[in-house]
């Protein structure tokens, strides 16, 4: 069963030029190992939130000699146990998230995500963009604020927002982080109390792989509201290199909807499957049918996003060999 995946994905990999695999080539990428640690594991091209705070921890605490990317995040998390005044040294909090609370992952997160900051901060730096004192950024569908809490450490001179419609991750989040603006948000737009043009940042990491094609598209409209322009949008979503991780790497996708997916994908089209009202993804939220898991090529967002976005980069399977990243701006 699994070879036919793997025909088909060598297939789209020859045929499809819209599905730019050769950017993926050349772009140094993360297997699905980044949590489980195994030996597949590829850092990332920059490390500028890790380096800057391990850097840091290195001065106080002594010389650590060549350590890889995993090694510095683990160092990071075990000296949060060790020597916690060193890590309040370095602007970084040590937080248990408690089991009863939403979170992508607890393994190694004591003190927030380090791989999406990075992620985010080379996004910005590879289109030469530099955030200003006092801009505002936004961490769309943020849950219990993982990628945030280490962003707003790295640059405090921004004002950082954070929403999500899971209530209990909001209100926890916001006890922990009071320097972080954590609001609650609807499931569908628009975002009630923010004003037009707000933000020179929004970013997503893992949302709009989960809305049908009607809220992510209800979404895209949002943000072109709510981002300045010349602002950035950035989000990850399920692309051809998801059908291969869940398919091959992860196993847990069965081959007939792998290849449905992929069918799907080669013409250009928006592949939506909801969670089902029973799904544990679907605790805290409401409009089931409009949550689940969402498969699209490059083509479909260029041609829905055209009208308000210009994409300045597509970064195929950058999040953990997995999702697709897109850094889309917004036109004037
Ligand atoms: C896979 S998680 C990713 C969380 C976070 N971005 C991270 O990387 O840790 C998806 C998040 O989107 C949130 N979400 C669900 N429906 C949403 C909606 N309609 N608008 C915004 N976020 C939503 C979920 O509550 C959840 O926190």
């Amino acid at each position: 069963m699994l070879t036919t995946v793997s025909a088909t994905f060598i297939r789209l990999k020859t045929v499809d030029s819209h599905i730019n695999l050769h950017d993926h080539d050349k772009d140094p990428i993360m297997s699905d190992s980044h949590y489980d640690n195994s030996s597949e594991f590829v850092p990332p091209k920059q490390a500028s939130v890790t380096d800057y705070f391990f850097d840091r921890s290195v001065k106080l605490v002594g010389k650590q000699g060549e350590t890889g990317y995993q090694e510095k995040i683990k160092t990071l998390n075990s000296l949060a146990t060790s020597t916690p005044e060193v890590i309040a040294e370095i602007g970084l909090k040590s937080v248990e998230i408690p089991e009863d609370i939403h979170a992508v992952t607890r393994e190694n997160n004591l003190l927030g995500d380090f791989y999406c900051p990075d992620m985010i901060m080379e996004c910005l730096d590879d289109n030469g963009i530099q955030l200003r004192e006092n801009d505002r950024a936004l961490d769309f569908g943020c849950s219990s604020g993982r990628v945030i809490r280490t962003l707003q450490a790295f640059a405090p001179h921004l004002s950082w927002y954070g929403c999500d419609p899971r209530a209990t991750s909001i209100k926890w989040a916001g006890e922990m982080f009071p320097e972080i603006n954590f609001f609650r948000s609807n499931e569908r737009p628009p975002l009630k109390t923010l004003h037009d043009s707000t933000f020179r940042l929004v970013y997503a990491i893992s949302v709009w792989s989960h809305f049908s094609r009607s809220r992510a598209l209800d979404w895209f409209n949002e943000m072109a509201r709510i981002i300045q322009h010349g602002g950035l949008l950035i989000f990850t979503t399920h692309g051809l290199r998801s059908i291969h991780h869940f398919a091959e790497v992860k196993c847990s996708m069965p081959a007939t909807k792998a290849e449905e997916r992929l069918q799907s994908m080669r013409h250009g089209d928006y592949h939506f499957m909801p969670y089902g009202s029973s799904s544990p993804s679907m605790v805290e939220l409401e409009s089931n049918k409009d949550w689940g898991l969402a498969f699209a090529p490059r083509s479909w967002y260029e041609s829905n996003l055209s009208g308000n976005w210009k994409l300045l980069q597509f970064k195929p399977g950058r999040l953990l060999a997995n999702q697709d990243v897109y850094v889309f701006q917004r036109l004037k």
